[in-house]
């Protein structure tokens, strides 16, 4: 059995162990629902840590809507049971008052990258992710942080702010796992309908068709919007966004010298779906 720790004297007491011990101290952030995305990075963790941390925390302070927040799906045991074939040596699933205690007042907030595309969608969102993430990260005492691509704006939101407040966290970003049709995963492909599913990983194709193009020399514009237009046609409600970015800071790019990165987000079945792919 994984230990399950709820308290941050408990979790410390477990890391402090291994600290002293000289052992490398990896951590997994998720708000569980766990899938294969997610124990992909519990996998590259246990490959190049001695010791994994996987939090489980449904952190209210990323959510906008209240509603969202009481939806999230929580599925511990099923998901202790997952990370067991990993396996990964401890949980740290507290609750929401052992993270925020009465009078908590500090907030991380990451100029820059956070504020376009999602952070534009959804205001306020990215000061919770930072704010949560340099808690556990100082909770866990994590020499390294393991991080999804599917998020790339939250992962360069994590660099960024472990870089500028000097965190000794080395943060790693973990390739995008997908469906076999391509539909990145994510806890959200469970509310779609059986025919939102199947039109779903057009927003992968559709993405990758304009990347392709891009790089054969098309320009953007062209190529974004004939994916919106694709996305449209297979029964997308709504193209939020398509964009070409610079990969690092996420700020608007028409320099090919530099890694850019496309990101989309759009409604399917009226759930949000995002994604995005290098150029
Ligand atoms: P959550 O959505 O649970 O995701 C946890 C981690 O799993 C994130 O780093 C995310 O990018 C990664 N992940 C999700 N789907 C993936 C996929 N298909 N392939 C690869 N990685 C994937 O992201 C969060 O939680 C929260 O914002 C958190 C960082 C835990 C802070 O609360």
């Amino acid at each position: 059995m994984i230990p399950i720790y709820r308290t941050v004297a408990e979790l410390r007491a477990a890391a402090r162990v291994w600290r002293a011990a000289g052992e490398v101290i990896g951590v997994v952030p998720t708000m569980g629902a766990l899938h294969d995305g997610h124990l992909s990075l519990a996998r590259r963790a246990r490959a190049e840590c001695d010791r994994v941390i996987t939090t489980i925390f449904v952190n209210p302070m990323q959510f906008n809507n209240p509603e969202d927040l009481k939806k999230y799906p929580r599925t511990e045991a099923a998901d202790a049971a997952l990370l067991a074939t990993v396996p990964v040596d401890a949980i740290f699933a507290p609750q929401p008052d052992e993270v925020y205690p009465e009078g908590f007042g500090s907030v991380v907030s990451v100029s820059g990258v956070s504020e376009p595309l999602e952070g534009k969608m959804r205001p306020g969102h990215f000061d919770g992710v930072a704010t949560v993430v340099t808690k556990l990260f100082g909770m866990t005492l994590a020499d390294r942080g393991y991080f999804g691509q599917k998020d790339w704006q939250q992962l360069q939101v994590v660099q960024k702010l472990a870089r500028d407040l000097n965190l000794a966290v080395q943060v790693i970003g973990c390739e995008t796992v997908r469906e076999a049709d391509g539909l990145a995963m994510s806890s959200r492909n469970l509310r779609l309908t059986v025919e939102g599913r199947a039109k779903a990983p057009v927003l992968y194709a559709a993405i990758s068709a304009a990347a392709l193009e891009i790089r054969a020399g098309h320009t953007d514009r062209m190529a974004i919007r004939e994916a919106a237009e694709t996305m449209r046609e297979a029964g997308f409600e709504r193209v939020e966004y398509i964009e070409l970015r610079d990969a690092e800071t996420l700020m608007p790019s028409d320099d090919p010298a530099r890694p850019r990165r496309m990101l989309a987000a759009a409604w399917l079945d009226g759930v949000r779906l995002i994604d995005n792919i290098p150029v």
